[in-house]
């Protein structure tokens, strides 16, 4: 990973995902150490942040590097300047850059400019530290990843376009069920099949949330509306109202299934209090974990200076 960028799972091959699981669960056992002196983290967010930002402050403070958090309205990103010229200024100064954007252009246009390593902190297409860290906390719960079955219900998302590539490129079975509409992106589906086919796992995409929970090992769900689709969320409220896990859904996976979100969560809405406050829920472990994962992702990004 040294001086490359991670904009989306398909910069990783599945080793790394493995080392970073790895590497991540004995940072998380064994403490931190200060590794990073010197070095600056900049997060420059256009969009609200609690677990993402938090957990990499906190993840770059305990390696003992600096952190410089930029909002919106400081920067304006593609307004008040090109992208461009803001990624050639701001990677003048800092050893490293995670963005958080409306738009993936925006962060492939800033990562083309800028002298040090991206990392994606959640896009409109993908959001790979969120997919890193929930493998990691399924290898902890279960002691493996491959041949699992793991079950996404819900929008074809950024979340679920990631932890899909991710669980492909792990021999994961990934299954997902979207309403018509909301299904993953093609070129997505067709990325994800060919890693799926290349570890031994494989992809199925589906309108049916009960075929698709039956027997799984991992039940995930996700806002039935992302930041920046606000305008649509009375729509998806009705196209998603049959995709809600709830006691009944969940019921139909493994009796050891665990039941998995990103948060934040709209509880009533795509799950229901029973299943995230139930005792099969590890979404505060996803949450915790975050923070472990990025220690190693950033230990091994800023390992080297960025490869042209
Ligand atoms: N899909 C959600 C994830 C939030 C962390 C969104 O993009 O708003």
């Amino acid at each position: 990973m040294k001086g490359r960028d991670l904009l989306s799972i398909s910069d990783l091959h599945a080793a790394d995902i493995r080392r970073l699981i790895t590497g991540a669960i004995a940072l998380k056992n064994g403490g931190w150490t200060s590794q990073l002196g010197e070095k600056t983290l900049a997060l420059l967010f256009e969009k609200p942040s609690l677990r993402t930002r938090v957990s990499f402050e906190v993840a770059m403070r305990q390696l003992g590097g600096q952190c410089i958090y930029l909002s919106p309205a400081e920067v304006g990103l593609g307004q008040r300047e090109a992208v461009a010229d803001v990624a050639r200024v701001l990677s003048s100064y800092v050893d490293i850059i995670t963005i958080r954007t409306f738009s993936h252009r925006t962060l492939e246009e800033f990562a083309r400019h800028s002298r040090v390593p991206v990392i994606n902190a959640l896009s409109d297409a993908e959001h790979p530290c969120q997919a890193l860290s929930d493998l990691m906390t399924v290898y902890e719960k279960k002691g493996k990843l491959e041949g699992l079955v793991i079950t996404f219900v819900g929008d074809g998302n950024n979340v679920s376009t990631s932890l899909m590539l991710a669980a492909a490129l792990s021999g994961m079975h990934f299954r997902i069920a979207s309403p018509p509409g909301y299904a993953v992106k093609n070129e997505f589906k067709d990325l994800a099949t060919s890693y799926a086919r290349a570890n031994g796992g494989s992809v199925i995409f589906t309108e049916d949330p009960h075929e698709a929970v039956r027997g799984a090992d991992i039940v995930y769900t996700d806002v039935w509306t992302s930041m920046g689709q606000e305008a649509e969320a009375a729509k998806r409220r009705r196209d998603f109202a049959a995709y809600q896990v709830n006691g009944r859904l969940f019921s139909l996976a493994r009796a050891d299934a665990i039941f998995m979100h990103n948060l934040p969560a709209h509880r009533g809405e795509e799950v229901t209090d029973e299943v995230i406050d139930g005792p099969r829920s590890v979404v505060f472990e996803q949450s915790e974990n975050k923070m472990h994962l990025l220690k190693a992702l950033l230990l091994e990004m800023l390992g080297g200076e960025k490869t042209p």
